[in-house]
C-alpha cells in the first residue's frame, strides 16, 4: 500500500528541561504524523508538553533525541540554509493576538513582513499580497493603514493568520489559537481557519483547551500527559468515547483554559531564531 508522505513526522522526539536543578522529560519520546489537509489537535492539561511539541516542530527548540521530518526530509542531516529553506513552509499562530502584532508597524506591514524577511516580490507584489491575504481571511485591503490597537482581538487573530499564510506554508503550528477570545468570536476563527486548511490544502497541529475548537476543526486528536502521548485517534472517538481515564477526566471538566501568562515574546524574535 503506498501512503502519501506526511507534512510532519515526528519520530521518536524527545525534550528535557530543568526544574529546581531536575531534569525533567517536557516531551517524551513523542511519534506523530500530520498529512496535508489534517489537523490534529493536541490536548492536554498545562504543562503537559503541548506548546514545547510545537516549538519542537518549528525548530524553536532543538529535541535531545529522535527526529522531526519535514514532507519526508529530517532537518537534522540539512544544512542551515536548507533547514531556514524548508522551515519557511511552516509558520505559527500564537494565543494572544494583540501581544504577537508590533504595535509599531501598520497593518499592511505586519502582514506582508514575512514576504520581507524571505526576500519575496517588489514591494507593489508584497502589498498585492497583503491584501489577498486580507481578504482570504475575512477582512479587507482597506484594513492596511491601521494600527494593531484599532481592531478587535477577532480581526487581530484574523491578522495573525494572515500573516502566517501569506508566504504559502504548508503547515500552521497554531498554539491556543481561540483561548484568549469570546465563543462566538472562537466559532468564526475556527470558520475561517477551516476554510483556509481546505483551500491551501494545509496542515495544522492545533493546540487547544477548547473541546468546541477541536470538535469543530480537527480530524484527529492526540491527547498528552507529561509529554507523553497516552491516547490518539479520530476526534469523533476521543471527544465522544475516551478510552483513557485522562482523557476522560479532560473531556469531561471540558478542559478550562489555561491560566498560564504567554511569554511575551513578538514574533519578530522568534522568527529571528528559526
Ligand atoms: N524553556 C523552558 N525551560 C524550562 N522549562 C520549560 C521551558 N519550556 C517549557 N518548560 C516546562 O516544560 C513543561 C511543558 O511546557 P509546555 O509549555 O510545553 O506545556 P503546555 O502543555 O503548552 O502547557 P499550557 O497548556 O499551560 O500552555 C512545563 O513544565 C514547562 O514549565
Ligand atoms: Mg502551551
Amino acid at each position: 500500500m503506498t501512503q502519501t508522505t506526511p507534512v510532519i513526522e515526528l519520530r521518536n522526539l524527545t525534550k528535557s528541561f530543568k526544574r529546581h536543578g531536575i531534569s525533567f522529560r517536557a516531551v517524551d519520546d513523542i511519534s506523530l504524523r500530520i498529512q496535508a489537509g489534517e489537523t490534529l489537535a493536541l490536548i492536554g492539561e498545562s504543562g503537559s508538553g503541548k506548546s514545547t511539541t510545537g516549538r519542537l516542530i518549528l525548530g524553536l527548540d532543538k529535541p535531545d533525541s529522535g527526529d522531526v521530518l519535514f514532507q519526508g526530509e529530517s532537518l537534522r542531516t540539512k544544512s542551515a540554509k536548507e533547514v531556514r529553506r524548508l522551515r519557511a513552509n511552516l509558520t505559527v499562530v500564537f494565543q494572544e493576538p494583540f501581544e504577537s502584532l508590533n504595535p509599531r508597524l501598520r497593518i499592511g506591514a505586519i502582514v506582508e513582513e514575512p514576504l520581507v524577511v524571505q526576500g519575496v516580490g517588489s514591494a507593489e507584489e508584497r502589498r498585492e499580497r497583503a491584501a489577498g491575504a486580507l481578504e482570504r481571511v475575512g477582512l479587507t485591503a482597506s484594513m492596511m493603514d491601521r494600527f494593531p490597537r484599532e481592531l478587535s482581538g477577532g480581526q487581530q487573530q484574523r491578522i495573525g493568520i494572515a500573516r502566517a499564510i501569506i508566504g504559502k506554508p504548508r503547515m500552521i503550528v497554531l498554539d491556543e489559537p481561540t483561548a484568549s477570545l469570546d465563543r462566538t468570536i472562537r466559532r468564526q476563527i475556527g470558520d475561517v481557519l477551516d476554510e483556509l486548511k481546505r483551500d491551501l490544502n494545509l496542515a495544522y497541529l492545533l493546540i487547544t483547551h477548547d473541546i468546541g475548537t477541536v470538535r469543530q476543526v480537527s480530524n484527529r486528536s492526540a491527547v498528552m500527559l507529561q509529554g507523553k502521548i497516552v491516547e490518539i485517534g479520530p476526534t469523533a472517538e476521543i471527544t465522544e468515547d475516551p478510552q483513557h481515564p485522562y482523557t476522560q477526566r479532560l473531556i469531561g471538566a471540558e478542559l478550562p483554559v489555561s491560566v498560564a501568562k504567554p511569554r511575551r515574546t513578538s514574533i519578530e524574535t522568534k522568527e529571528a531564531a528559526l
